[in-house]
């Protein structure tokens, strides 16, 4: 078992990391019971898939489930109602703690409802994809979309407790794996350089599902995530801003594919992620052999890291467009993660967005 403590004073947690460890639930769960049982928000595939398997690990504690649909369509207003009214009809108390059974989605929107619902209970953390295991379920960021944006309603609300069992990745998509695998890079990139030379070396085990090095991988990326959220846990010094690397870029092309199954999340980040090196290569503020060593990492996995490959080459100003729009909302103050090499990245608040759609507009 691997333990990663977000010290955060009154509001800390554990984040354990283990094989199996739904299978042995009722023990890490028990406290949180209530007259022999626990409320459990999942999406209907993941309780398809795993749900038994919880409530086997569950012991005598009885899951009692809460499920939306599947998908990103679940975390928006109807969905966040159909939640509070099941918390609420089953008599939910302060004191209580919910469940967080499934992706990102189920993660989100059950931390916000429990973030509100009588003024606030608390919730514990059982992520299902790999985004969810090393950036979701940690950090304590919950929030719906609505029509103006996606997570633009929310609230920071930590969980108690994050169960991460890597074992539960068996039934996901290859491609849903890549994308979280994504994520991971993402913080070595960030402030890890060395964890960088490993994935160089332990990507293909970490995707194939090997256990050591798959525990290892997210053990790490969720490390330093903590590091970061402890430092700057409401993103107020700008410190929490670095785990946006590869994300300015990674919006505008997701906005720019229409938010569909064209370009993955993590894929939009992984893509993301090489144009930032290749644009801080590009103001010579990078070598240009990370740059280089960066999109080679990405392209070896199989994510995507040319604009060309979805049709966007050539369309600096469109997306330089979605970047201001992300600009207007966040009053002007786009922050652009660039780095100065492999394991340094430092956010730029001052990025002239003429200059990313010049940039763009030569990238292949
Ligand atoms: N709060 C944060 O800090 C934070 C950080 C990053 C992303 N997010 C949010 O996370 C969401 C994306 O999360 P996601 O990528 O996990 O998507 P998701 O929750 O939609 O899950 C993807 C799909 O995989 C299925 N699934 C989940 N676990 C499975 C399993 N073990 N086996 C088979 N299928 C499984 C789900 O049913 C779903 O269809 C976005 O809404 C994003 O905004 C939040
Ligand atoms: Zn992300």
């Amino acid at each position: 078992m691997r333990t990663v403590k977000v010290a955060l004073g009154a509001r800390s947690y554990d984040v354990l990391i283990s094989d199996g460890l739904i299978c042995g639930a009722a023990r890490h769960l028990r406290p949180f019971a209530r007259d022999g049982r626990l409320l459990v928000v999942s999406d209907e595939v993941v309780w398809r898939l795993l749900g038994e398997q919880l409530q086997a690990g569950l012991g005598e504690i009885a899951a009692v489930p809460i499920l939306v649909a599947p998908g990103e369509g679940s975390k928006s207003w109807e969905g966040l109602r159909f939640v509070l009214d099941q918390l609420v009809d089953h008599g939910v108390e302060r004191s209580d703690h919910i469940v967080a059974f499934g992706g990102g989605v189920v993660g989100d929107l059950a931390g916000f409802a429990t973030a509100v619902v009588n003024r606030g209970c608390g919730f514990i953390q059982v992520p299902t994809t790999l985004l969810a295991q090393v950036d979701s379920s940690v950090g304590g960021k919950t929030a719906i979309n609505v029509s103006a944006g996606k997570n633009l309603v929310g609230a920071f609300h930590q969980p108690s407790l994050v169960l991460i069992d890597p074992g539960v990745l068996n039934s996901l998509d290859p491609r849903q794996v890549r994308a979280g695998y994504a994520e991971i890079a993402k913080y070595a990139l960030i402030e890890d350089a060395a964890l960088f030379d490993w994935l160089e070396n332990h990507a293909p085990a970490v995707l194939a599902g090997d256990r050591d090095a798959r525990a290892h991988a997210i053990a790490a990326a969720v490390a330093g995530k903590a590091r970061i959220v402890e430092e700057d846990e409401r993103e107020t010094s700008g410190r929490r801003a670095l785990l946006n690397l590869g994300h300015t870029f990674g919006h505008a092309l997701e906005a720019e594919t229409g938010y569909s199954d064209r370009l993955l999340h993590g894929e939009a980040v992984a893509l993301g992620c090489v144009l930032a090196f290749d644009f801080s290569a590009d103001r010579g503020i990078c070598p240009a052999d990370d740059a280089a060593r960066v999109r080679s990492h990405f392209e070896s996995v199989g994510l995507p890291t040319r604009l060309g490959a979805l049709d966007l080459a050539g369309k600096g100003a469109r997306l330089a467009a979605q970047m201001q729009r992300d600009k207007k909302r966040e009053g002007g103050r786009t922050a652009f993660i660039l780095a100065r090499r492999i394991g340094e990245a430092f956010v730029d608040r001052q990025v002239d967005l003429e200059d990313v759609a010049a940039f763009l507009d030569r990238a292949s």
